[in-house]
């Protein structure tokens, strides 16, 4: 009987901790999803577009992130095929001129400053190096926020401040400032 009972406890025991370790991720990240299913694949793919069409560095070397409405509206005026996510951005975007609201999922907290020409144009890195295959997708995943910080998820996947002395250590650079990274 006594080791019944004991052997009822640690069962339980193993439950709880196996629900908790599943229910981890959801109990401290809050999902939310992108405000249009935006398909890199679409444009990159068979639309031919290059990266630099829709993400360039400006000519003061600044890089112009995610392209304003104004952009998809050169060609999404009226529908360019007859899918329901065409239809849906048109009238939900272009066609009342509201701005789209992406949550960037590399975004770094708002004390680190990320210049994407050093990386991109001086040090010739890769977009996947950092980004993987973002720039081939065909839906978007959800954007996961950390409820206590209030910082996007992806940067424990590669983007700490510990990945970015290491990158920045192999490739020879210096004993870095506070300063340099952050603002
Ligand atoms: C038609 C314009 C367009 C083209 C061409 C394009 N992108 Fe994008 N890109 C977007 C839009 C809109 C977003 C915001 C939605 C999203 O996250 O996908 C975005 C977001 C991104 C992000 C977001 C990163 C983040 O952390 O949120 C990356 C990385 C990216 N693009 C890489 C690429 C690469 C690499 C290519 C070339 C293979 C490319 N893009 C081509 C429009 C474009
Ligand atoms: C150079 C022209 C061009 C530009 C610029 C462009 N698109 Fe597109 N887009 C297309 C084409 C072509 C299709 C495919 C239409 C079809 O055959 O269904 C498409 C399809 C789409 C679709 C429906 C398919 C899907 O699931 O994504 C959406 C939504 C969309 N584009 C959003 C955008 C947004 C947002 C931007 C601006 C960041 C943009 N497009 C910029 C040409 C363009
Ligand atoms: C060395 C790593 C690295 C490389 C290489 C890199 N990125 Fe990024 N990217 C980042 C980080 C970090 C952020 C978040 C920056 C921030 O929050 O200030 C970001 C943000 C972005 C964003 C969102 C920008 C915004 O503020 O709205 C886009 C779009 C993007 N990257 C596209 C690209 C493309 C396209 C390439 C290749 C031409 C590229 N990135 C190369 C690390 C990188
Ligand atoms: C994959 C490697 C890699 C990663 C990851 C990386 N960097 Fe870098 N970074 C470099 C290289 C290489 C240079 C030097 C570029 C040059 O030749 O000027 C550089 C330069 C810089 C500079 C100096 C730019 C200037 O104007 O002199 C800053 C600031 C910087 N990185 C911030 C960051 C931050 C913040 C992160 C993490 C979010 C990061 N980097 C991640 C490789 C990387
Ligand atoms: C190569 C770029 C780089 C350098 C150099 C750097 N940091 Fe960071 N730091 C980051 C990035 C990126 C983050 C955000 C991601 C993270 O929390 O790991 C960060 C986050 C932090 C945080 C946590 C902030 C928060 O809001 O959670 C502290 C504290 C910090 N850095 C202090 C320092 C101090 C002190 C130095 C100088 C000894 C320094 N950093 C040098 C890139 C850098």
């Amino acid at each position: 009987m006594k080791h019944r009972s004991t052997y009822v406890f640690l069962s339980g025991v193993l439950i709880a901790l196996g629900a908790g370790w599943a229910g981890f991720p959801y109990a401290i990240y809050e999902s939310r999803p992108q405000p249009v299913d935006f398909s890199h694949k679409v444009h990159t793919g068979a639309g031919g577009m290059k990266c630099d069409d829709c993400h360039q560095l400006r000519p003061d070397g600044t890089f112009a992130g995610i392209p304003r409405l104004e952009k998809c509206a050169g060609c999404h005026a009226a529908a360019m095929g007859s899918t329901a996510e065409e239809k849906q951005f048109i009238d939900g975007y272009v066609t009342p001129k509201r701005e789209v609201a992406w949550s960037v999922y590399a975004r770094q907290p708002g004390n680190v400053y990320f210049p994407h020409g050093a990386h991109v144009k001086q040090a010739g890195l890769s977009c996947e190096r950092c980004h993987g295959k973002h720039g081939q997708t065909e839906t978007l995943r959800p954007y996961q926020e950390d409820r206590i910080s209030g910082y996007s998820r992806d940067i424990w996947r590669g983007l700490t401040m510990g990945d970015c002395v290491a990158c920045h250590e192999q490739h020879g650079i210096g004993q870095q400032g506070c300063l340099d990274c952050h603002k």
